[in-house]
C-alpha cells in the first residue's frame, strides 16, 4: 500500500507507480500534455494499480468517442473482479467509471461526490465531479460541492490552486462574479499555469463586459501554452469573444485560424469552440468564409454518436452552418432515437432541448426563422438543462433572438431584446436591434431611446 501526494492510500506496492500518478493527476489538472505519459508510467510500473486503470478510462471518456467504450467496459470487468481488495474510495473511483461509461452522468457525479465527502483531497473526483456537473449546467451543484471542501485545503495541500480555480468558477457560474474573480485571481497567482484558473477569470470578465480587461488576461499565444492540452482553444475562444464584442472581427478570425486551429488533430476537432465562434460571426453579419466545411466533415463522423447533448448541438450546428441539411436532418434523427424510451438527464436534455435546437437550427437555415423562433420560445428558460456555461448557451439566445427578428416575430424579439439589453447594456447591437422591433412596433419613442443607448454602447457585438 502506497499514499499520494496528499495522503490517501493507494492499492500499489509500488512507490515509482504512487509517484507517477501524482505527476498524472497533476498534469490532468494543469492542462497539460504529459499526464498520458505519467499514467503510462505508471501502470509500466504496476499494471495492475487499480486507481491508474480507473484514471486511464476516465482519460479515455473524456475522447467522448462511442468507439472507447468496449476497451473502457474491459478495464471495468476486470476491476470489478477484484473490488474487495481495493480500498472503499477506489471501489467508489470503478463504480463512478461505470456509471459513466453507462451514460448515467448524474450517478457518476454521485459516487464522486460520496468520495470527496469522505476524502475532501480526493482532488480527481473533485476534478471529475466538478466538469460533469458543468456538462449537465449543474452550476449550484459545482459550488455547493466545492464550497463543502475547500475549507480543508490550504496553501501546504498540493494543488491547492486547482481547487481554488475550480471554486472560481462555480462561483462564477452561480453569478457571484466578486467572490469568483478573488478566488480565481488567487489561483493564477498560485500557479499562473493552470488554465482553469485563467479560464474562471475570464469568464468573470466576459459576464461583466469587462472586455479591454478580457483581452490583457489572456495574451497567450500557441508558443506559449505549446505543452497544454486542448482545453487551451477554448480559452482562446474567450480571447476571441472579447476581441468580437470589441468590435475586432478581423482579430477574432485570426483566433480562429491561428490559435483555436492549432489544437486540430486527427482525432480532436473542436466542434464546440470552433462551430460556436463561427456562429457568433456570422450573427453579427461576417463572412466566414469556407470555414464551416472542416467541422462538418467531423461532425458528420459522429452523427450516430451521442456521448453529450451539447456536443450534438454544435455537430447540428456545423452540419447546418455548412449547408449540409439533409446530414443534419439526419442526425437529428439519430438524436431523436437513441433518446426514445430513455430516462435521465441525458435523454431528457436530449429530447427536451438539444433536439428543439437543432430543428430550429434547421428551420432557420431553411428560411423559416418565424417557426424557429415559436420552437424555441418555450424552452429558452431551460438552456441550462443542455450543460456548459452562461456564457457558451448565450451563442443559443442570439440564435433564438435573431430568428425572432428575422421572422417578424416582433413582440418575441421586443421581450428578447429588451431582456438582453439589461444584462449586456454596453453592447451596440443589441441596443441597435432592440430599437429596430421597437419602430417596427411603432413604439417610437422608446426606439428612438434605444438608438442613443447603441450610439453610446462602448462595445459593438452581442
Ligand atoms: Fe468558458
Amino acid at each position: 500500500m502506497q499514499t499520494d501526494v496528499r495522503g490517501l492510500r493507494l492499492t500499489t506496492s509500488s512507490a515509482a507507480a504512487a509517484q507517477h500518478i501524482d505527476a498524472a493527476v497533476t498534469d490532468f489538472l494543469d492542462y497539460s500534455v504529459g499526464a498520458s505519459a505519467n499514467l503510462k508510467k505508471a501502470l509500466d510500473e504496476d499494471p495492475s494499480f487499480a486507481l491508474a486503470l480507473c484514471f486511464r478510462a476516465y482519460f479515455m471518456m473524456m475522447l467522448e468517442m462511442r468507439s472507447v467504450l468496449p476497451r473502457i467496459k474491459q478495464t471495468i470487468d476486470e476491476l470489478e473482479q477484484r473490488l474487495s481488495s481495493l480500498t472503499r474510495r477506489e471501489q467508489l473511483h470503478v463504480a463512478a467509471l461505470k456509471a459513466w461509461s453507462e451514460g448515467d452522468i448524474i450517478k457518476a457525479c454521485s459516487a464522486w461526490e460520496v468520495i470527496i465527502t469522505e476524502h475532501p483531497h480526493d482532488i480527481l473526483a473533485m476534478k471529475l465531479h466538478h466538469t460533469l456537473s458543468f456538462y449537465m449546467g449543474q452550476s449550484q451543484v459545482m459550488r455547493s460541492v466545492l464550497a463543502g471542501a475547500i475549507d480543508e485545503w490550504n496553501d501546504a495541500t498540493p494543488g491547492y490552486s486547482y481547487v481554488q480555480g475550480m471554486y472560481a468558477y462555480a462561483l462564477e457560474e452561480c453569478a457571484e462574479y466578486a467572490e469568483a474573480e478573488r478566488w480565481g485571481r488567487a489561483a493564477a497567482a498560485g500557479n499562473p499555469g493552470d488554465l482553469w484558473a485563467i479560464h474562471s477569470v475570464a469568464h468573470v470578465l466576459e459576464m461583466q463586459e469587462r472586455t479591454k480587461e478580457g483581452l490583457a488576461w489572456l495574451p497567450y499565444t500557441p508558443a506559449q501554452w505549446a505543452q497544454k492540452n486542448p482545453f487551451k482553444a477554448h480559452v482562446w475562444w474567450h480571447g476571441a469573444l472579447f476581441a468580437m464584442a470589441e468590435g475586432d472581427t478581423d482579430r477574432v478570425l485570426s483566433i480562429y485560424d491561428n490559435e483555436l486551429t492549432s489544437v486540430n488533430t486527427d482525432n480532436y476537432v473542436d466542434v464546440s469552440n470552433q462551430g460556436a465562434l463561427l456562429k457568433r460571426l456570422e450573427l453579427m453579419g461576417v463572412d466566414v468564409g469556407e470555414r464551416w466545411s472542416n467541422l462538418a466533415a467531423f461532425s458528420k463522423k459522429r452523427i450516430n454518436d451521442h456521448m453529450l447533448p451539447f456536443r450534438d448541438i454544435h455537430f447540428g450546428l456545423c452540419l447546418a452552418g455548412d449547408g449540409d441539411l439533409e446530414a443534419a436532418r439526419q442526425h437529428i434523427g439519430s438524436m431523436r432515437t437513441f433518446a426514445a424510451g430513455k430516462s435521465g438527464w441525458q435523454a431528457e436534455s436530449m429530447n427536451r432541448i438539444a433536439v428543439p435546437l437543432c430543428e430550429a437550427i434547421v428551420l432557420a437555415a431553411e428560411g423559416h426563422a418565424d417557426k424557429a423562433a415559436e420552437l424555441l420560445w418555450p424552452i429558452r428558460h431551460d438552456f441550462a438543462r443542455i450543460g456548459g456555461s452562461n456564457a457558451q448557451r448565450d451563442l443559443f439566445a442570439q440564435i433564438l433572438c435573431d430568428a425572432a427578428v428575422r421572422g417578424n416575430k416582433h413582440a418575441i424579439a421586443r421581450s428578447l431584446l429588451a431582456e438582453r439589453v439589461k444584462a449586456r447594456p454596453d453592447r451596440k447591437d443589441n441596443w441597435t436591434a432592440y430599437a429596430d422591433v421597437l419602430a417596427s412596433l411603432g413604439e417610437t419613442k422608446l426606439a428612438e431611446g434605444a438608438r442613443g443607448r447603441a450610439a453610446k454602447a462602448a462595445h459593438a457585438g452581442a
